[in-house]
């Protein structure tokens, strides 16, 4: 499904050009994703059956995206995510997927975000990016993938809640168009912590 993928170009720091590109997560891909979430200190910190859940069940219905980080020549031959996810690779120049080669890419699970999308006002429950790969444009493509789904889905508004400590995130929900709603005193544990309430209006 086309609002499913989107693919942007950043400039890599460490190790060369690279493009982020954003899917729909699948099961399979949930090592990967808990191993993103275990690196992030303010990522929600689920048991592996909550993760399982949002494959499982509908109860609440919910999406994952996930942001594979795709390393080498953008010219050359790329391979695709594994699993459930392997028929909507990455396109390569030539319309055929390859792993021989010096331009073979290789892509990796590098971010995630989580939402609950039932009816009119949906929720970013949590989202991360591996540290290595911060700033360099995952999250706000997580956030865009979101938002178009949403529109899509004729949602009204997502809410999310987020420390006032988190900077970075407040920073990127600013940038994606989230406004400050609230204030949840003494919302968080471990630590205690106020909670802001964020919305986007769609
Ligand atoms: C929040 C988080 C997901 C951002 O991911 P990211 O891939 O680094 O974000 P992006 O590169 O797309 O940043 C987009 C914009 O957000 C803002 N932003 C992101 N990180 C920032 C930071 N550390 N400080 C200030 N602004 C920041 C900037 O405006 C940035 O644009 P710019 O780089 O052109 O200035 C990431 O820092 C993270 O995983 N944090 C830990 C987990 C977390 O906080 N989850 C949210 C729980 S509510």
């Amino acid at each position: 499904m086309a609002s499913n993928i989107f693919a942007m170009k950043i400039s890599g720091l460490e190790s060369g050009a690279g493009r982020i590109m954003i899917r729909r997560s699948s099961l399979d891909e949930l090592p990967g994703l808990m191993a993103i979430s275990q690196a992030a200190i303010y990522a929600a910190r689920w048991t592996e059956q909550q993760w399982r859940d949002i494959f499982h069940t509908q109860n609440p219905p919910r999406l994952a995206w996930t942001a594979w980080e795709v390393i080498g020549s953008l010219d050359g031959p790329t391979l695709a995510p594994t699993g459930a996810n392997a028929a909507a690779a990455v396109p390569s120049a030539t319309g055929a997927a390859d792993s021989s080669g010096p331009r073979a890419a290789s892509p990796r699970a590098v971010g995630f975000l989580v939402a609950q999308c039932g009816g009119a006002e949906w929720e970013l429950e949590n989202m991360a990016v591996l540290p290595a790969v911060r700033r360099r444009g995952a999250g706000l493509a997580l956030l865009v993938a979101l938002l178009a789904e949403a529109r899509t889905r004729g949602a009204e508004r997502i809410l999310l809640e987020v420390r006032p400590s988190n900077q970075a995130a407040i920073c990127l929900y600013g940038q994606g168009g989230f406004e400050l709603l609230a204030r949840r005193l003494g919302y968080y544990r471990d630590p205690v912590e106020d909670a802001l309430i964020m919305v986007h209006v769609l």
